[in-house]
């Protein structure tokens, strides 16, 4: 049984990536999708072709794992693809947030995405893919997101390193990389009262799109339009303490 699983499948890009995947990857037999609301996820169940599983549960509580290490125990499935969605930020200075927020961003982005990577690798053979949401927050630390900004550096390192262990094994891993996208992660994150992010806000069809394409191909990074492609150069070109001290003024 050839399968993808997908966390954050709920809404924003992890649904995206739940919907298009069935049009880029025909042969699969089913897609697993993970989140904590299950309504969600039925409805998306009820538009797809492909069958859709629901494993429906808290990726920062233990008993997901319990539940989808025995599910994979069972069927020994090929998973063709994981794609790690999940995944917050909330916007704030780190004297300002509460303990438990900062915490479990830093749970979820960095330490949920590890785990569901090292269950999934061994149901994996050559021509898998593992995509990643890391984000152009990974590029440059970011005041008043700095532990966001960090999970995220985290991600991008990880998935980079991670492609490079898994080479000889055919398996390729992709970082997304998108700058501000239309989802409900503004929500929580809080409003985006800079400018520049607002002038920047895509769609995410458009950056699941562009990150299933380029997962196909192999890249290892994926970064939508050239706002962010700027973006990735000028964090390369500029020193980041400019870069630090402007953000400090302007955001
Ligand atoms: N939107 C942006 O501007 C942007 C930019 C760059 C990178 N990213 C990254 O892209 C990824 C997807 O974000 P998005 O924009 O699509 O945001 P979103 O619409 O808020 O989606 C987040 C998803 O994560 C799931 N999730 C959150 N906490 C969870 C938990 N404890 N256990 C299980 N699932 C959980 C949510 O489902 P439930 O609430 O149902 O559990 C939801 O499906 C994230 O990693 C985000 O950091 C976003």
């Amino acid at each position: 049984m050839k399968i993808a699983i997908v966390t954050g499948a709920s809404s924003g890009m992890g649904r995206e990536f739940v919907r298009q995947i069935e049009h880029l990857y025909k042969e699969l037999d089913e897609i697993w999708v993970i989140a904590r609301r299950r309504e969600r996820l039925e409805e998306l169940q009820s538009r797809m072709l492909t069958n859709v599983r629901i494993l429906q549960g808290d990726l920062l509580d233990d008993d997901i794992y319990e539940i989808l290490e025995k599910l994979l125990e069972e069927k020994k499935p090929n998973v063709r693809m994981l794609v790690n969605a999940a995944g917050f930020g909330k916007k704030g200075e780190v004297k300002e947030l509460s303990c438990r927020e900062q915490l479990e961003m830093i749970d979820l982005n960095c330490r949920a995405l590890t785990h569901m990577t090292k269950i999934c690798i061994p149901y994996m053979c050559k021509g898998s893919r593992i995509v990643n949401l890391a984000s152009a927050a990974a590029f440059c630390p970011q005041p008043s997101f700095s532990v966001y900004a960090s999970t995220k550096s985290y991600v991008l390192s990880f998935s980079r390193s991670l492609r490079t262990e898994l080479h000889k094994d055919g398996i390729y891993v992709t970082a997304v990389c998108p700058g501000p996208v239309d989802t409900e992660f503004f929500e929580t994150a809080g409003k985006q009262d800079n400018p520049m992010k607002e002038a920047t806000m895509v769609k995410p069809e458009a950056v699941v799109k562009q990150a299933l394409i380029d997962a196909r191909d192999g890249k290892e990074v994926s970064i939508y339009g050239a706002a962010m492609k700027a973006t990735k150069a000028a964090t390369k070109i500029l020193p980041h303490r400019l870069l630090l001290d402007a953000m400090d003024k302007f955001w």
